[in-house]
């Protein structure tokens, strides 16, 4: 898929089809979040991947809206060195995302509320975090079920902000003539 679609064509999927991630699919995915940038190329991220189901329930127990991530083929956990790198998590997330939905395979970010308790259950040290955690399967054929209905009902709002609203030029407000 060429990467400008990806970006465009990717929403955040919540239903999944009962099917699971081949490995060297997953791997591949893994390795896009390897490949992510991070300041002074810290990398302060460790993946810590669910694909047992009565763990994924487990997991999705510690984030409010998280149901998503009981019915996901696999479930990424960005541990991250501090909850200081939550950027580089974020871009990390991003590529793992992006990556999945190249090979066809949707993905959703699910927020730890409980982050202690997650980052526990992970068995990952103290001293780190775990912020997001991200479901990956592939879409189910009838698309939306109720987790995404329950979802998208909390939503600020659907689709994107138009680009010349979110866009200003050399001063924070200044439009710019034609563009
Ligand atoms: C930092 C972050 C945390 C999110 N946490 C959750 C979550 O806990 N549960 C959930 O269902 N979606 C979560 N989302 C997904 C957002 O709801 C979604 O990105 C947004 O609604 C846009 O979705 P769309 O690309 O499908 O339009 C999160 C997204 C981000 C970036």
């Amino acid at each position: 898929m060429h990467t400008y679609r990806a970006i465009l064509t990717k929403r955040d999927i919540r239903t999944f089809a009962d099917k699971a991630i081949p490995d060297d699919v997953l791997r591949k995915i893994l390795n896009a979040g390897r490949m992510s940038g991070s300041s002074r190329n810290s990398q302060p991220w460790h993946f810590v991947v669910v694909r047992d189901r009565a763990r994924l329930k487990t997991l999705s127990g510690f984030g409010r809206f998280a149901q998503h991530v009981a019915t996901a083929a696999a479930a990424v956990c960005v541990v991250l060195d501090s909850p200081r790198a939550a950027f580089d998590g974020g871009r990390c997330a991003q590529n793992i995302m992006l990556a999945a939905w190249n090979f066809g395979i949707g993905s959703c970010p699910a927020s730890m509320h409980r982050h202690d308790e997650a980052r526990a259950f992970l068995g990952a040290p103290d001293t780190h975090a775990v912020i997001t955690v991200i479901s990956l399967g592939y879409p189910h054929p009838k698309g939306r079920g109720a987790v995404e209905r329950t979802a998208l009902r909390i939503l600020a709002g659907r689709g994107r902000r138009p680009l010349a609203s979110l866009v200003s030029w050399e001063l924070y407000g200044a439009g710019s003539p034609g563009i």
